[in-house]
C-alpha cells in the first residue's frame, strides 16, 4: 500500500511540483546534487548546460565522422524497424576512443570538475533513423519525453552528416521551455499530450557533419524529428556517466568498458551502466546520493 502510494507520488510528482515529467525522486536528487556535490563553475558551456540544458560545442569531429562514414557505408542496412544500429568494428572503436580521450578530454574534464566526480563513457551507439509513415506510434523516441534517469548521465550527439529539417533533427526544449511545453500541452506522459510546438522556443538541432551537441536529456523535453520520405539521419550518440566511486581512471574515460565490457559498445540492450542513473526506489536514490557525496573528488 505505502509502496504504491510512493510510486504514484514519484511518477506524478515531477509534473505536479516541477512541471517536468521526470520522476520526483530524480528531480530532487538533481537539485540536492547541485547544492551539495557539484562545484560552482565559471565555464560558459557548463553554465549553459546547467541553466539552459544544452549547448553546441566548438570542437571539430570531422576527421572522426569521415572515418565512421567510410566504415558504416560498407555495412548491410536493415530498414524494417524504422531505425538501424550500426556495428562498431575494432577500427572504429580505436578511433572513437582516441577521439574521446584526446579531443574531448578538456570538455570531459570540465564536466568532471562540475560533477565533482570522475566521468566514464556509459554507451556509444551509431544509429540511422528512417522515414516512418505513422508517427503516432513511437518508433525511435519520436515523441516528446525526458530520459528517466538522474542528470549525471548525459548525452553527446555527433552529426555524421549534414542535417537539415528533412533528416529529422533532434527537437529539444530548454529546461525553462520544457515547463512551458508541459503546461501548454497538458503533458501527462510521452503518449499523452497535445502536440503544439512552441515555435519560438523549440531548438531544432540542424547542423553540419561533425557538429557536436551536448544535452541534459533528463530535464529537457526532446524527441527525434520526422525524417522525410527518401531521407535518413545518421548520428553517433555518446553517453557519459558521473561515477559514484573513487577510481583511478588513469588516462582514459573508459572505466565502464573494463567493468561492464558489453555495456559501452552494446547497442541498446545492456543496462549495466544506465541502471546506476536509475535507482529504483526512494531508499536506493538516497543511497546513490550518499555514494556520490562520500566519493566526491573534493
Ligand atoms: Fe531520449
Amino acid at each position: 500500500m505505502i509502496k504504491s502510494v510512493l510510486t504514484k507520488i514519484n511518477t506524478k510528482g515531477g509534473l505536479l511540483l516541477f512541471n517536468n515529467p521526470n520522476t520526483l525522486y530524480y528531480l530532487i536528487f538533481n537539485k540536492l546534487y547541485q547544492k551539495f556535490i557539484s562545484k560552482k563553475t565559471n565555464d560558459e558551456e557548463i553554465k549553459k548546460f546547467l541553466k539552459v540544458g544544452y549547448f553546441k560545442s566548438s570542437i571539430n569531429s570531422k576527421k572522426l565522422t569521415k572515418l565512421i562514414n567510410e566504415e558504416i557505408h560498407k555495412q548491410y542496412i536493415n530498414e524494417t524497424k524504422g531505425y538501424f544500429h550500426f556495428d562498431i568494428n575494432d577500427k572504429m572503436k580505436i578511433k572513437i576512443k582516441d577521439f574521446i580521450n584526446v579531443d574531448l578530454k578538456d570538455l570531459i574534464n570540465k564536466f568532471e570538475k562540475f560533477y565533482n566526480t570522475n566521468i566514464s563513457i556509459a554507451k556509444i551507439i551509431i544509429k540511422r533513423n528512417f522515414f516512418i509513415k505513422d508517427t503516432s506510434s513511437e518508433v525511435y523516441s519520436n515523441h516528446y519525453h525526458v530520459d528517466q534517469n538522474t542528470f549525471n548521465h548525459f548525452k553527446v550527439f555527433i552529426n555524421l552528416m549534414d542535417i537539415d529539417n528533412s533528416k529529422g533533427p533532434l527537437h529539444i526544449y530548454s529546461k525553462k521551455n520544457s515547463k512551458a511545453f508541459v503546461i501548454k500541452n497538458r503533458y501527462k506522459n510521452r503518449n499523452e499530450y497535445n502536440d503544439t510546438e512552441l515555435n519560438e522556443d523549440v531548438h531544432i538541432n540542424v547542423g553540419k557533419e561533425g557538429d557536436i551537441f551536448v544535452a541534459d536529456t533528463s530535464e529537457c523535453l526532446h524527441k527525434a524529428g520526422k525524417v522525410e520520405q527518401g531521407h535518413y539521419r545518421d548520428i553517433l550518440f555518446i553517453t557519459f556517466m558521473a561515477i559514484p566511486e573513487k577510481i583511478d581512471n588513469g588516462a582514459d574515460f573508459f572505466y565502464y568498458e573494463k567493468k561492464f565490457p558489453d555495456s559501452v559498445w552494446g547497442k541498446n540492450d545492456n543496462k549495466d551502466v544506465i541502471s546506476i542513473a536509475k535507482p529504483k526506489s526512494l531508499r536506493k536514490t538516497i543511497k546513490r546520493f550518499f555514494e556520490y557525496y562520500k566519493n566526491k573528488l573534493c
